[in-house]
């Protein structure tokens, strides 16, 4: 058996990727980290997201990984060029998809749903400016969405009411196309459609980034010939507490075991 595929984020929302990276890779056996203690990275400043995020990617390139999979909007906007620089596996990152939601887009208006911290990035505004093709992008930051959907709030009112909060801007702005910039957005996506209303399109981006993952390791020859694969999560929070949630979403009982991950405290002066 060769190395796993390393799969991080700032909980469990990252499980929404690696459920179609289990699904296209059987035969890999994926590595999570789940920064619990640490979620949710949205509300955190730049430079505390690079530290975890940093953090955690060598400890997974220490764990042999053969390739690091950022199931995080957020990190993925804070920390993807540092991941880069400061790794010798290759990175794959994630983004809103935009591209994919312009070019299905049928009145040229589109939503984004995603955190604070994503929507601030730069890496967004350059997505934004490249792809927005003359399409209306409007933008919708869902501030505590992650932490609800980290709580087991997946189908109640506490989270209806939050959904109507932010789905009502989206609504009034007239997008007939939605992007779930967030990887724990996808385990409430019913609900999400539900308060948005049946004439809007939703997209996501885990089967994109699973099939990059996909290429990357076929084009470096390191994909796992076969076998069967298997699932191992990491939490710097309570296993417990993340057990019972990723059960919830995941369908059956996933085994989760603490890490201890300890980060520099000020990544910007060390670069
Ligand atoms: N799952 C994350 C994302 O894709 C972040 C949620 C959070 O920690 O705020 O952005």
């Amino acid at each position: 058996m060769s190395g796993p595929v390393g799969i991080f984020d700032s909980g469990i929302g990252g499980l929404s990727v690696a459920r179609e990276i289990r699904q296209l890779l059987p035969a890999e056996h994926l590595l999570y980290v789940a920064d619990s203690a640490f979620v949710p990275y949205g509300d955190r400043t730049v430079d505390e997201v690079r530290a975890r995020t940093l953090a955690a990617g060598r400890w997974l390139q220490a764990q042999g990984a053969r390739i690091l999979v950022v199931a995080c909007n957020t990190a993925s906007g804070a920390a993807l060029e540092l991941l880069r620089e400061r790794l010798s596996i290759p990175v794959v990152g994630l983004e809103p998809a935009v591209k994919p939601a312009v070019a299905a887009s049928r009145n040229g208006r589109v939503g984004v749903m995603a955190t604070v911290g994503t929507l601030r990035s730069e890496r967004y505004a350059r997505l934004v400016a490249n792809y927005a093709n003359g399409s209306q992008v409007i933008s919708q930051p869902c501030p505590g969405l992650a932490d609800l959907i980290e709580d087991g709030h997946l189908d109640d009112e506490v989270l209806h009411a939050r959904m109507a909060e932010y789905a009502a801007p989206l609504k009034e702005a007239g997008v007939d196309t939605v992007v779930l910039g967030c990887t724990h957005y996808p385990f409430v996506r019913e609900q999400i459609a539900a308060a948005l209303g049946p004439d809007v399109r939703i997209v996501e981006s885990g089967p994109a980034i699973a099939r990059q993952t996909e290429r990357v390791l076929r084009e470096a020859g390191e994909l796992e010939p076969g076998g069967a694969g298997s699932l191992r999560i990491l939490t710097t929070g309570d296993p417990a507490e993340v057990g019972a949630v990723a059960a919830r979403i995941w369908g059956e009982p996933l085994p989760v075991q603490h890490l201890d991950l300890v980060h520099e405290p000020a990544i910007s002066e060390v670069r």
